[in-house]
C-alpha cells in the first residue's frame, strides 16, 4: 500500500499543479476546477511501474461499504481520496427504517434469527482489483448485516483486505473476528476504526493506517 499511495501522492501532486495551471488560465475558476477533480475519482490513470515504463492502469483498489446514516460513506470518500480506489457503496434492496430505534428493532430480530437483508447489485468486477477496502458501521458489536450478507455472497480469495469501521464508541475487535470467519483473503490488514471520538481525526488516521500496512 506504501508504494500505491506514493505512485497516487505523485500523480496528485501532478494534478494539483495541473489544476493550478488550470485556474490561472480560466477565469471562471470553479465548475471546470471541479469537473476535473471528479473525473479523477474513478478514471484517473495512474503510471504504474511494475508494469513497464510507457503502461498506465486504472485504479486496482476497489473500496466497498454500506453505511446507513453517512459516517462509513465519508470515511470511504476519505479512503478513495488518498488511494484513487473506486467506491461502491451497498444497498439494500428494502430501505432500513430512519428511525433509531425501528432499526435497532428490525437489526435485532435480523441477528437473532440469523437473517440477512437482501441487496441491491453491486456492478463491480473483483477479478479487476487485488485490493479491497471493506468498510461497515459497527452495530450491537458486529459489522453491519448488508457487508456480511455481501461477504458471503463473494470470494475475496487471492485478495488484499483492508476492513475499516466506524461506531459511537465500540471497538472493531469482535467485527474483525467475524471478518474472519468469513472470508478467506490472501492478506486480511489489522482493521481500521474510528468513532465519534475519533471522526474529526480521520484524514490522518487513514494516512497513518494506509502507510502502516
Ligand atoms: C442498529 C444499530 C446498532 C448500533 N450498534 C452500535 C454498537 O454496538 N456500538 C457503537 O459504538 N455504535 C453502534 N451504533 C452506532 C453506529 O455504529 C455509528 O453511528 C456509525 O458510525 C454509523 O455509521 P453509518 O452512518 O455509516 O451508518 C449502532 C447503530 C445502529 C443503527
Amino acid at each position: 500500500m506504501k508504494k500505491i499511495v506514493s505512485i497516487f501522492s505523485l500523480s496528485l501532486l501532478f494534478l494539483v499543479t495541473g489544476c493550478s495551471n488550470d485556474r490561472q488560465n480560466n477565469s471562471t475558476g470553479t465548475s471546470s476546477s471541479s469537473q476535473t477533480s471528479n473525473s479523477v475519482e474513478s478514471t484517473q490513470e495512474v503510471p504504474d511501474s511494475s508494469h513497464g515504463e510507457n503502461e498506465t492502469e486504472t485504479s486496482h483498489i476497489a473500496i466497498i461499504y454500506y453505511s446507513l446514516t453517512g459516517t462509513t460513506e465519508a470515511v470511504a470518500q476519505e479512503i478513495q481520496a488518498q488511494t484513487n480506489g473506486d467506491l461502491f457503496a451497498l444497498q439494500t434492496v428494502e430501505a432500513y427504517p430512519e428511525n433509531y430505534s425501528a432499526v435497532a428493532d428490525l437489526v435485532q430480530q435480523q441477528q437473532d434469527d440469523g437473517e440477512f437483508p437482501e441487496l441491491q447489485p453491486l456492478e463491480v468486477d473483483l477479478s479487476a482489483y487485488e485490493t479491497i477496502f471493506i468498510g461497515s458501521p459497527i452495530w450491537f458489536g458486529s459489522s453491519s448485516l448488508p457487508l456480511q450478507q455481501w461477504l458471503m455472497q463473494n470470494d475475496l480469495s487471492g485478495k488484499t483486505v483492508y476492513p475499516f469501521f466506524t461506531s459511537g464508541s465500540s471497538g472493531i475487535a469482535s467485527a474483525m473476528t467475524e471478518i474472519e470467519n468469513l472470508i478467506s483473503p490472501q492478506t486480511l490488514v489489522p482493521g481500521l476504526g474510528i468513532n465519534d471520538e475519533t471522526i474529526d481525526e480521520t484524514p490522518q488516521l487513514v494516512a497513518s493506517w494506509l502507510a502502516e500496512n
